[in-house]
């Protein structure tokens, strides 16, 4: 399965290839609206639940604060309240992120403390506490896993590093003239999407609910990572690059380099695939969508080889 790109398709895209195994069924509902939750959850009696649902965009947060409170704060909060009062015997998993770290200095893990710069960090942390507090308060079994950026051909289009692969890949083969950025100089620690839902996964396995940080102990800047995608063809990003103002946030996060070393020793978690890595992978993915003639792709995740490199 896969896709080229995010404007032609559904908004179910990522999920589109499911449809029809017997195993997988949608059902409707929405963080907004704590009622379908409840109905839902006490309908399903699910064995795990993963949120995974926010407006995830730290810019945007800024843009829509009031409803990235409503949607990635509040919203969590209706799953807690319907899995307390109906399916109390489910396993949750919170998606907490590293922005919750903000201004807290590398490298971080599970005991840094938490100086959130965005309304999306604040919401975060709002959630993060929350289940800790529904953990603690009425012994269910709720974990936050705190994940540092986690890319792959899938992400959407107007987070960077997806931006990016797109725009090398039509600068090197349809001429387009540049790509407008941001700030360059923020430092990431990006690892690969399949390999961190492994761990999400894990840690709903484990004898005891507790949180964890995922990341790759490395880190590269914005500007790391576009000189790794623009080398992957040949090019020099210096020629096709240009920032803008309007695309800085009001206040953001220098610098995240997450220590998983708590995942590793304990829930035996350890990701392979870093930053430049993906940056080779991503292009090579966009460029395969200019070459195809449907716009449709198969981007080629082997679930047991990740799972064999994670805990292998
Ligand atoms: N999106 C975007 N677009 N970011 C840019 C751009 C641009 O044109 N130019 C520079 N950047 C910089 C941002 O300022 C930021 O420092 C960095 O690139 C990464 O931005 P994003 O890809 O938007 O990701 P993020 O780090 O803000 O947030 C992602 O990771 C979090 C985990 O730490 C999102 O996936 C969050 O939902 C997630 O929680």
């Amino acid at each position: 399965m896969g896709w080229c790109g995010d404007r032609q398709r559904s908004a179910r895209q990522r999920i589109d290839h499911l449809q029809g195994e017997e195993r997988f069924q949608l059902h409707y509902g929405d963080l907004g609206d704590p009622v379908s939750l409840h109905t839902l959850i006490s309908k399903i009696q699910p064995n795990e639940i993963y949120n995974l649902a926010a407006q995830s965009h730290v810019k945007v947060s800024f843009d829509q604060p009031f409803y990235t409170g409503q949607v990635t704060a509040l919203g969590s909060m209706a799953i807690l309240e319907a899995i307390r009062l109906a399916a109390p015997e489910a396993k949750f998993y919170q998606a907490s992120s590293s922005e919750m770290f903000g201004a807290t200095p590398p490298p971080q893990d599970e005991q840094s403390s938490l100086q959130p710069r965005s309304p999306y960090g604040i919401s975060k942390l709002y959630s993060h506490w929350m289940t800790k507090n529904y953990r603690e308060a009425y012994g269910l079994f709720m974990v936050s896993g705190i994940l540092f950026n986690h890319e792959s051909p899938r992400r959407g289009e107007n987070f960077v590093t997806r931006k990016i692969a797109k725009a090398v890949a039509s600068i090197d083969r349809k001429g387009l003239s540049k790509l407008v950025l941001g700030n360059l100089h923020a430092e990431r620690d990006w690892g690969y999407a399949p390999e961190f839902v492994v761990g999400m996964w894990k840690m709903l396995q484990a004898d005891q609910p507790r949180d964890f940080v995922l990341a790759t102990g490395e880190s590269f800047t914005v500007r790391d990572f576009l000189s790794a995608a623009f080398s992957s063809v040949g090019r020099n990003w210096e020629e096709h690059v240009e920032t803008d103002e309007s695309l800085f946030r009001p206040t953001e996060v220098d610098f995240l380099r997450g220590n998983p070393a708590e995942a590793e020793a304990i829930l035996k978690w350890r990701p392979h695939v870093i930053g430049t890595d993906l940056a080779q992978l991503m292009v090579e993915h966009e460029i395969d969508c200019l070459n195809s003639p449907t716009g449709f792709l198969v981007d080629g995740i082997d679930w047991e080889q990740v799972v064999e490199s994670v805990f292998g």
